[in-house]
């Protein structure tokens, strides 16, 4: 098996350059666009830290490719190939960011063959440092990480959030959702407004699962390895096998708490990550 552990160092230390300049930022005032809906925002940061992560990355393995959320949002493809690849977001929770609301996450994953190899998320003001190797299990501060092994329904904590859909079938199926997970009945719902976070709060134990329709590759590609080498369990909302370009995720403590959520949760229809 190929060793990727330069990579994963290189990953590690970039993330950790590009936090100090997001907590910079946090605090001042900010130049705020929307994107696809009132609820999906970027700033002059997010821009930024993307470009000073992947020209790094450009520099150090030139023969690499990247996956960034800002550089798609400027109207680059996303095409996930067999060439390693780096899959970034800048800042996930861009709406904490702007309402300095204590969430805020860079996310990196590195995929070669289309298989994530390892997930980066540093949560910037909490200054926890998450990640997973395959195979050679998650981390958080360089502690290892565990799921809950939760198996009944009736004793999780689940994190979800609405997302940055906001036509009217996305919000009476998001809302329904949560309806729906509380009537199980769930200990709880929970939503921290960063999808990498949220997930990473299943690898923890902290949660027994998460569940979202319409975030993107870059906001699950690297919570989701470091869920499963927690040693929890990652799907599509319908079942079948996590696709991260599906913009449909379940991450939870055991197999049966994922798929008694899958039998639950209703879907509206979401464009793939990498649809033409
Ligand atoms: C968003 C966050 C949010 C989720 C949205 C994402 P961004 O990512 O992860 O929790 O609900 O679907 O788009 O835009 O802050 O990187």
């Amino acid at each position: 098996m190929a060793d990727w552990t330069d990579c994963l160092n290189f990953g590690i230390s970039i993330a950790k350059q590009a936090s100090e300049v997001v907590l910079t930022a946090f605090h001042q005032q900010k130049d705020v666009k929307l994107k696809s809906s009132p609820a999906d925002l970027v700033t002059e940061t997010d821009q930024r830290v993307e470009k000073i992560l992947i020209s790094a990355i450009r520099d150090r393995f030139p023969h690499h490719r990247c996956i960034g959320e800002e550089s798609v949002a400027a109207g680059e493809r996303v095409q996930l190939t067999d060439a390693p690849t780096w899959i970034i977001d800048p800042i996930d929770g861009t709406v904490n960011f702007v309402h300095r609301f204590p969430f805020v996450a860079v996310s990196i994953a590195f995929t070669v063959n289309q298989q994530t190899q390892f997930g980066i998320v540093y949560s910037c003001v909490e200054d926890k440092l998450f990640y997973a190797v395959r195979g050679g299990g998650a981390f958080l501060n360089g502690a290892p990480l565990h799921a809950s092994g939760q198996e009944d329904i009736s004793r999780c904590v689940v994190v979800t959030e609405i997302g940055a859909e906001r036509d009217d079938l996305a919000l009476s199926t998001m809302t329904s959702n949560i309806f729906r997970l509380l009537k199980l009945p769930v200990h709880g719902v929970r939503a921290l407004g960063t999808a990498a976070v949220d997930m990473c709060q299943v690898a923890t134990g902290g949660a027994d699962a998460y569940y979202h329709i319409g975030m993107h590759c870059w906001d699950i590609a690297a919570s989701s390895i470091i869920v499963q080498e927690a040693g929890g369990v990652v799907i599509d909302t319908d079942g079948s096998a996590f696709d991260m370009m599906s913009r449909r995720v379940i991450a939870a403590s055991s197999s049966a708490v994922a798929n008694r959520i899958a039998q639950v949760v209703q879907a509206f229809p979401c464009r793939r990550d990498d649809e033409d």
